[in-house]
This record gives C-alpha cells, sequence and structure tokens, in this order.
C-alpha cells in the first residue's frame, strides 16, 4: 500500500506550499484519479511519492509518506513504483521504440527472452510494431507518449504512477489505454493517474480534486454557452495543392499528396490517429520543411505553437519575453504566471505561456499544435474561447488536435491519416 498522510510540500524560493493536508492510501489493484486545475498540485503529490522532491527538485516535504511500509528516502521507491512523467520526452532515453522498451530489464539482468517477450507484447498492445525500429525523436507526440506507456508496462511495477497519460493520445489509443488500466487493476496493481480526462476519471475507483488540498470528486467543466464554427471567410490565405514532404536526412515521403485551404478569418482543424502526419502539415505550412511536389499558396504571416512548449519558451520567464500580458485574450490567467520562472510552472501553465508567446508574436495565420492538451476544463474553454474570438476578428488558425471540443469551432475538418488527407468534414 502507499500511504500518504498529511503531506505538504513547499518548494524552494516558494512561500506558500503547493500542496498541504494530503491524506489518502493506495492499495494494490486499485486504481484512482487526480484532477483539478492546472497548478493545483498534481503533480507534485506524484513527485513527493516517488522522493524526487527534494532529490530533484529543491523543497521541503512534510507529513509522512510509506511505500509497502518503507519511507521514499530509505528505500529505493523506483523497486516497486514507476512514475511516468507529464513530459514524455524527458523519460523517453532510448535509441529506437524496441530500446526504449527494453532497455530497463536489460540493465536488470533479465533474459533476452523474457525480455523480448514483454517487450513484443507491450508494442503490440499500443500498435508500436511497425514503429520498433523508429527512433524515438522522429516520434509524434502520442507515439511518444504511447512509447513510455510501453515501457512502463514492460518494467511490470508494482504500483504506477501516471502523470496525465492520455494528454496527446488518439481515440484508439486512449481505449487501449483504459482497458490496460483496468486489466492491470485486477492483475492486483496498484495505479494512481493524474489526469484532465473526466472518462479517465469516471473509471478510478475514487477520484480526488487536487487544488492545493485533497477532497473527493471530480474535476468537471461547468456549462458553458455553445460557441459556432465561424464561416466569414470570402478571401483564400492559404491553399497546399497536393503537396508531399519528407524530413531532412530522411528519405521517406511523410506527408503525400496533401491539399486543403483555409480562408481569411476560418479555424481549420487537421484530426486523425496518433502518428498520422498532423504536425508534419502544420510544419509544412510553417515552412519549416521542404516539399518535394506540389505547392503552398500562403498570403499572411504563419506562426507556430508546436505540442511542445519548450521550443517556443525555453528558458526564463514569460516578462523576459512578452512586454504587455494585456494584449493577450487570457490575460487573468497570464498574469498568474508571467514573473514566474519557467521551472516552476505546472505542465499545463507552461502550455499557457507558449500559446501567449505565439499569440503576442504577430502572425495573422496560426497553426496550432494540440493547444488544449495538459489544460483543465477552464484554461481549455479559455484557449478555445479566444481562438474562436482571434477568427471572428480576422485571424486565420489551423490547428491539430484530439481534442473534439476543438471539432465543434471547426469551419471544417481534415482526417488525417498514413500521412493522407482521408476525409473532410464541415464547410469543405
Ligand atoms: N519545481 C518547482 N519549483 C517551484 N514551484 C513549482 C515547481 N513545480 C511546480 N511548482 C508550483 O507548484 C504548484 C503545483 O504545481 P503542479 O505541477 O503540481 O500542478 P498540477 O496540478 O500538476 O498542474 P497541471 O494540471 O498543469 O499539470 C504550482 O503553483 C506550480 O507553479
Ligand atoms: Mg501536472
Amino acid at each position: 500500500m502507499i500511504h500518504v498522510e498529511d503531506l505538504e510540500v513547499i518548494y524552494e524560493g516558494s512561500q506558500k506550499p503547493a500542496v498541504e493536508g494530503v491524506n489518502f492510501d493506495l492499495r494494490s489493484g486499485e486504481l484512482k484519479t487526480l484532477t483539478g486545475p492546472n497548478g493545483g498540485g498534481k503533480t507534485t503529490i506524484l513527485r513527493a511519492i516517488t522522493g524526487l522532491i527534494p532529490s530533484f527538485y529543491p523543497g521541503i516535504v512534510k507529513g509522512h509518506i510509506e511505500i509497502d511500509g518503507c519511507n521514499p528516502h530509505e528505500c529505493d521507491p523506483r523497486e516497486k513504483v514507476f512514475l511516468l512523467l507529464q513530459d514524455p520526452k524527458i523519460q523517453v532515453t532510448g535509441a529506437t521504440v524496441l530500446l526504449e522498451a527494453a532497455s530497463p530489464l536489460v540493465l536488470r539482468g533479465v533474459d533476452r527472452r523474457t525480455i523480448m517477450k514483454r517487450v513484443m507484447e507491450q508494442l503490440r498492445v499500443y500498435g508500436l510494431l511497425d514503429y520498433q525500429w523508429t527512433h524515438v525523436y522522429m516520434l509524434s507526440s502520442g507515439l511518444l507518449q504511447r512509447t513510455a506507456l510501453a515501457a512502463a508496462g514492460v518494467l511490470g511495477s508494482r504500483y504506477l504512477l501516471l502523470d496525465e497519460p492520455s494528454s496527446f493520445l488518439d481515440r484508439r489509443a486512449k481505449s487501449v489505454l483504459y482497458s490496460i488500466l483496468d486489466r492491470l487493476r485486477k492483475e492486483g496493481v496498484g495505479i494512481l493517474v493524474a489526469t484532465h480526462d473526466v472518462r479517465l476519471a469516471e473509471l478510478a475507483d475514487e477520484s480526488y480534486i487536487v487544488n492545493r488540498g485533497l477532497n473527493r470528486g471530480i474535476y468537471r467543466a461547468s456549462m458553458r454557452q455553445q460557441l459556432h464554427p465561424p464561416r466569414n471567410g470570402s478571401e483564400l490565405v492559404l491553399q497546399l495543392e497536393k503537396v508531399s514532404t519528407q524530413y531532412p536526412g530522411s528519405n521517406q515521403i511523410v506527408i503525400h499528396d496533401i491539399s486543403l485551404y483555409a480562408k481569411k478569418g476560418e479555424i481549420v482543424l487537421l484530426q486523425g490517429p496518433n502518428g498520422g502526419g498532423k504536425t508534419t502539415i502544420l510544419y509544412t505550412i510553417a515552412g519549416f520543411l521542404k516539399t518535394t511536389k506540389g505547392k503552398v499558396i500562403i498570403k499572411g504571416k504563419p506562426r507556430l505553437l508546436p505540442a511542445d512548449p519548450f521550443l517556443v519558451f525555453p528558458r526564463g520567464r514569460l516578462s523576459d519575453i512578452i512586454e504587455d500580458p494585456g494584449t493577450i485574450s487570457f490575460t487573468g490567467k497570464i498574469n498568474q504566471i508571467y514573473d514566474k520562472p519557467i521551472y516552476s510552472l505546472s505542465g499545463g501553465e507552461l502550455r499557457l505561456a507558449a500559446i501567449a508567446i505565439v499569440l503576442a508574436s504577430g502572425g495573422d495565420i496560426l497553426l496550432l499544435d494540440e493547444p488544449t492538451a495538459g489544460l483543465d476544463p477552464e484554461n481549455k474553454w479559455l484557449v478555445v474561447e479566444s481562438i474562436h474570438n482571434l477568427a471572428r476578428v480576422g485571424y486565420t488558425i489551423v490547428v491539430a488536435s484530439h481534442d473534439e471540443d476543438l471539432a465543434e469551432i471547426a469551419t471544417r475538418s481534415y482526417l488525417v491519416e498514413e500521412g493522407r488527407i482521408r476525409k473532410c468534414y464541415g464547410l469543405c
């Protein structure tokens, strides 16, 4: 059992505790979830249980934590507990997907046959067999997250702590994850998941809302007015005609014969499975990749929000980059994090900061990759609403996302699969 009693965490440099008065138990065979607002303290609880605070994140941990009767600072929690970090890129260190999944067991001296059996089983479960020889740095965010999950499965730990394991997963991979978690709990694994995914929280034996303190419940979106897709465009500002692209250093064509368009003030959504080519289409429009075929016509200034916020906000504070946060439509939220150093931002706060940077960068064609991943329901709504408002004032927005709420405000949605556009929905 993992026992947490009166947990309080104060990060170095902070006046206030990030969490306090946290009490709960996680038994073998139980699935529990931590939901709550961005910055509420979910990740902090997972870090405290695994001893990462203070070993890696300086701070003070008060209260009492036991893992099967032993304090994480006396016994190495990694023997029993696997923590899947919120940002899969930090976790994944292998060369290829296969090596990533295999290396923890190789290092533990497990025999080759057992390793390969377990690795292949996990790669099959997460739909990664076709990617086993792919270098991890070539993976899409969703495939990277699946790789991290497969590696966790291979280890077969007694307790699994998962920090937002479904934030980049496509619909199918999400259902696979739900059924795996259910199977693991039946097999006696104790699972604690920090998540904004209400469906996942509903599967749990018990859910908590973490907002510095801990209370029973699921943090959900409040009712919102319905937004309708903008359709005010007449001027064509973006057109791709039968475009194919490949990444530098690779001779593999990643997207094939892509034709799509956007008029001024429209919201165009790219949907589809992990690894389908959505991000590559955005990179192509942004001019980061050379087209091998076809034509890209852009009338305006494209600006890209990458799925990984660190790419636009690698260090410092938001106040070093944006002079006046008043120009951003969700100023209130931005003010709260404006002066915080980047390392002290929660996952959701970091994404909000990256969105603010892109919105302030003066483009009029916004290319947004997974802008709502990892955002709590309130912040997600602020972002959805601001995308809608920006379109109304003439910005053109192309967004790649698994978020079904974005489909509601899209003028048209393209289904991207295996590097091709399979279908168009809406005003096509
Ligand atoms: N290394 C750190 N140093 C200082 N403060 C931190 C650090 N990491 C997080 N914090 C602060 O602690 C609080 C809790 O953050 P935490 O990451 O635990 O939230 P969270 O619930 O996981 O949020 P999210 O849903 O965005 O992932 C926030 O105010 C955050 O800014
Ligand atoms: Mg978090």
